[in-house]
């Protein structure tokens, strides 16, 4: 076991994930997109409460509010967020109240399925208590605020940030490449880059920290999906710097290596694009692969842009994680209507 694997294992973590997840090569796409072979690791399929990349991140935070004494998980979202689905999911796995602030308006355009259906209808299932607050509400104050009010109600709080992306959820996307590099290795495979959506930035860091210690020649690139790449690259960097410090990881990447790549979210956070719709349309008819709207979708997007402008060489061999996120096609089922 290598020195990074050992400090993993010695954290508290919950059993929520079906792991390893899956990777496949996705050989119909490739040849259609031409260049690089396209492999997935299939981090849609996590399992727990339809899957996706929270579900590592959530191993790891909510094991320690169970060590902490917690009661109840405080956490917030936009209305179709797979953040909050994913943790209603594991509160109620593992028997742990849920209260979730749904953060509405972020997102304008949208049409009555938003509201229903996809991940918003999920939440109610997995049992939370959902707390609707409009977007552009102080949103550092909003999850301390829901966990006084609940402490003064006799309640024993426990905030898991936006995305669980704090130092301790990033460790399951270091994990992640712990469990990468061995099914690779066992499948007799190697890779030229790992491509995936980035957002709150704990999966980018996570991955970033991991490969420092185990693979630091392997380019790991974050394709921007929130419209706000100075601000997700900023992140990832204070994140991957938070990581390792405490891994004690001390020969860190050059600045250079932590690349978010910008110009694929269109004109805003789940706001859709023609390079989505042809991301999604590729991957459902040539893989039967579901991509979706806000995240992979865009993700792929950008994976497809990278490869028309040359990034990588026919020979190479491509890693697109697929973080999730598929219960918001049917809340944007609409997008992609067919004319009759
Ligand atoms: C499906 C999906 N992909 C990617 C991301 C981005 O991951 P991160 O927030 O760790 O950057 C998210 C975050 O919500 C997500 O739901």
């Amino acid at each position: 076991m290598t020195d990074l694997a050992k400090s993993l294992s010695a954290l508290p973590r919950a059993e929520l994930a079906h792991l390893p997840t899956p990777i496949e090569r996705l050989e119909r796409l490739t040849a259609r997109v031409g260049g690089p072979s396209i492999i997935v690791k299939r981090d849609d399929c996590t399992g727990l409460g339809m899957g996706g990349n929270k579900v590592r991140k959530l191993e790891f935070l909510l094991a320690d509010a169970i060590a902490t004494g917690a009661d109840t998980v405080v956490s917030g979202g936009v209305t179709q967020s797979n953040h909050i689905r994913q943790t209603a999911a594991a509160c109620a796995k593992v028997g742990l109240g849920c209260h979730l602030a749904v953060m509405d308006g972020r997102v304008p355009k949208v049409d009555a399925d938003y509201y229903e259906t996809g991940n918003i209808f999920l939440d109610g299932l997995f049992g939370a208590n959902l707390e609707p607050i409009a977007w552009g509400a102080d949103r550092n104050a909003l999850l301390p605020g829901i966990a006084d009010r609940l402490t003064r109600e006799g309640k024993k709080p426990y905030i898991v940030p936006y995305g669980g992306s704090n130092v301790l959820g990033t460790m399951g996307y270091v994990q992640f490449v712990v469990e990468l590099l061995q099914q690779l290795n066992d499948a007799g495979l190697s890779i030229d880059a790992i491509v995936h959506a980035s957002g709150s930035a704990g999966t980018q860091a996570g991955i970033l920290a991991g490969v420092t210690a185990l693979a630091p020649d392997l380019p790991v690139i974050g394709i921007d999906i929130d419209a706000e790449p100075e601000r997700v690259h900023a992140d990832v960097t204070r994140l991957y710097h938070d990581t390792c410090d405490y891994l004690d990881i001390t020969d860190r990447l050059p600045p250079e290596r932590i690349e978010v790549v910008a110009g694929y979210a269109g004109d805003g956070y789940g706001l859709i694009t023609d390079g989505m719709a042809e991301a999604v349309d590729l991957a459902g008819r040539l893989e039967g692969l579901l991509l979706d709207p806000v995240y992979s979708g865009k993700g792929f997007a950008g994976l497809i842009g990278l490869i028309r402008a040359g990034r990588f060489k026919p020979a190479n061999r491509v890693l697109f994680l697929h973080t999730g996120g598929t219960p918001a096609l049917f809340a944007y089922r609409s997008a992609f209507a067919k004319p009759a």
